[in-house]
């Protein structure tokens, strides 16, 4: 597969799966990063691993109206022939012309377990604080299906982890992390098996 992840943001997760096409525990080839911030850390990871860069945001492209705003990004995954958009800390939401496109064919990462604690506003940081704040012992990571909703796609694939009295938001987004950078890389292999039905 030709992979395409999109990312705003520090690009953990987006290095984790470079490094497992790297060392070939993935076959499919990590082959743009779109992103709408430039000076995200994610673009340098993309640098690093010689990866190419697409920059979109609504102020790089002022005067578009939504379809044509859309077709851009369309146009750009077609002429890299990409089969799979994984989304990594992506903070915008996906334009419906790309879902439209790309129907079943784009995942997203969610450090929590959906349906809790998702929605507009869930991202980062935000998403274990509301954990904390809510005092429940239990979160974890979800890895799905993106649809014209945030967090409401198909489940792909869920990790529980133990929510400690000690726990803050940090000590438990660095828990999570950890995980994700473990499972992301597995799920995509499994989509590339068949194990995982997209
Ligand atoms: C990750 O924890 C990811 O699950 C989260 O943003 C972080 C990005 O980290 N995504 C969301 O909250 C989506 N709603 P990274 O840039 O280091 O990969």
């Amino acid at each position: 597969m030709n992979i395409c992840v999109f990312a705003s943001g520090g690009g953990s997760n987006f290095r984790a799966i470079l490094e497992s096409g790297r060392n070939g525990f993935l076959y499919s080839r990590i082959r743009l990063l779109i992103t709408n911030n430039s000076e995200c850390g994610a673009v340098e990871i993309a640098k690093e691993y010689g990866v190419d860069v697409f920059h979109i945001s609504r102020k790089v492209y002022p005067g578009l109206n939504d379809a044509e705003y859309g077709r851009v990004f369309v146009d750009k995954l077609n002429e890299y022939k990409i089969d799979l958009i994984v989304l990594a800390g992506y903070m915008k939401k996906i334009e419906p012309a790309v879902i439209k496109s790309f129907t079943n064919r784009i995942i997203n990462i969610h450090p929590a377990l959906l349906p809790s604690f998702g929605g507009k506003g869930m991202y980062g940081i935000n998403v274990h604080k509301a954990v904390i704040d809510a005092r429940v012992r239990v979160s974890g990571l979800t890895i799905h299906m993106v649809n014209e909703e945030y967090d409401s796609g198909r489940i792909l694939f869920q990790k529980s982890v133990e929510v400690n009295e000690t726990d803050n938001e940090y000590t438990l987004q660095k828990k999570i992390l950890a995980l994700e950078h473990k499972y992301y890389s597995y799920v995509i292999k499994k989509i590339e098996e068949g194990e995982i039905g997209i």
